[in-house]
């Protein structure tokens, strides 16, 4: 990699729950290398995330993975303008890892050190592919720990509109899942099994919250399948588990869909994105092509490998806060509740 004078080049760590993960960005927009350690097949004998085993796999992984990422990109520690890293929101000791790496490597370099928000990245992920999206636009963010939608007014500029009440999406097709027997993490297991059942066998609720059109709740839909289920086997009846998984990601599409094409309309916006993990999903990207078509909406996606947990999403969050001057110091801490837009 020859690196050009106007070039900005930003190493980027993201630790904060089971994927170890290193990136190097360019200019913002280009991913020199993505290295993803994912630690799944071990949590998956706990059928979900031990926080415990996460930190101690990270310690193992973090040299190891940035080592990797500066190695694919062709590129030197010196060559960095900045070292991004997520410091929260997710699990303490995890983002303890990337943060305490970050702050070394800072130190030892003297190359700056900018804290990023997960989330912020997660959002900012939408960059990497569609090279003419700018803000504003809206974006819906569904992972495992958080339901959001977003109007991003700016680079860095949020407001969240709408947030889950309870469970997040991805926690919702985690559990669900679980209940039918699919094993961690379910999201991905509901999304091929959804294909071979039929989206409308099963009638579930379709969650309407209180005063705020946006906000989102999956923990009846929850308890709903699981009653179901409950309720087949009670009368000694089969399930037939692609139905559920069908009819479950339907109900949970349906709503998602219908609050954001609410929200762009609402607020005027003529463009519309989509990020996290279950952002992934097959048939929620078909949902949201066929209703930002609909609405005259431009519809943007990450590709898969960016949606769940990265750290080249990070590098491009990063790159943005830095070229606005934002800068931590060796005193940046993980903050596992961190609010989106706070510093
Ligand atoms: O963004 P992410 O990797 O981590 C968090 O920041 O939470 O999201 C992980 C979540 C998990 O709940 C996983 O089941 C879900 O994203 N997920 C999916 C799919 N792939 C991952 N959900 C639905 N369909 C998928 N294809
Ligand atoms: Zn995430």
């Amino acid at each position: 990699m020859e690196k050009k004078e106007n070039d900005t080049l930003i190493l980027a760590i993201e630790s904060s729950c089971d994927e170890t993960a290193a990136a190097v960005i360019r200019n913002g927009r280009e991913v020199l290398s993505n290295v993803i350690s994912s630690q799944i097949a071990l949590h998956t004998l706990y059928g979900g995330v031990v926080p415990e085993i996460a930190s101690r796999k990270h310690i193992e992984k973090i040299n190891q993975v940035i080592e990797e990422a500066l190695s694919e990109a062709g590129a030197e520690l010196s060559d960095m303008d900045a070292i991004a890293v997520t410091y929260g929101p997710g699990l303490v000791g995890a983002l303890l890892v990337g943060v305490s790496a970050a702050k070394a490597i800072s130190f030892a370099t003297d190359i700056p050190l900018v804290g990023v928000h997960h989330i912020e990245g997660h959002i900012s992920a939408n960059y990497i592919e569609n090279p003419d999206l700018e803000p504003p636009f809206v974006c819906l963010v569904v992972s495992g720990g958080h339901s959001h939608l977003v109007l991003v007014k700016d680079y860095g500029e949020y407001e969240i509109i709408g947030r889950t009440r309870d469970d997040a999406a991805g926690e919702a097709f985690d559990k669900v899942a679980r209940a039918i027997g699919l094993g961690y993490p379910g999201g991905p297991k509901i999304d091929k099994l959804s294909k071979e059942g039929n989206p409308d066998a099963i009638k579930f609720p379709r969650a309407k919250v209180g005063e705020n059109a946006y906000d989102f709740s999956f923990s009846g839909l929850k308890s709903a399948v699981l009653n179901y289920i409950n309720g087949c086997q009670m009368k000694g009846e089969s399930i037939c588990e692609a139905d559920i998984a069908a009819s479950f990601q339907k109900a949970v599409i349906d709503v998602l869909v219908e609050h954001s094409m609410h929200a762009v309309k609402q607020f005027g916006y003529d463009k519309f994105a989509i990020a996290g993990g279950v952002a992934s999903n097959s048939s929620l990207r078909g949902a949201f092509e066929e209703a930002c078509a609909k609405n005259k909406v431009n519809f943007y996606h990450p590709s898969p490998i960016f949606c769940t947990d990265n750290a080249a999403m990070i590098g491009v969050a990063g790159y943005y806060e830095f070229q606005k001057g934002v800068r931590s110091n060796l005193d940046l801490n993980a903050v596992p509740n961190l609010k989106l837009g706070e510093r």
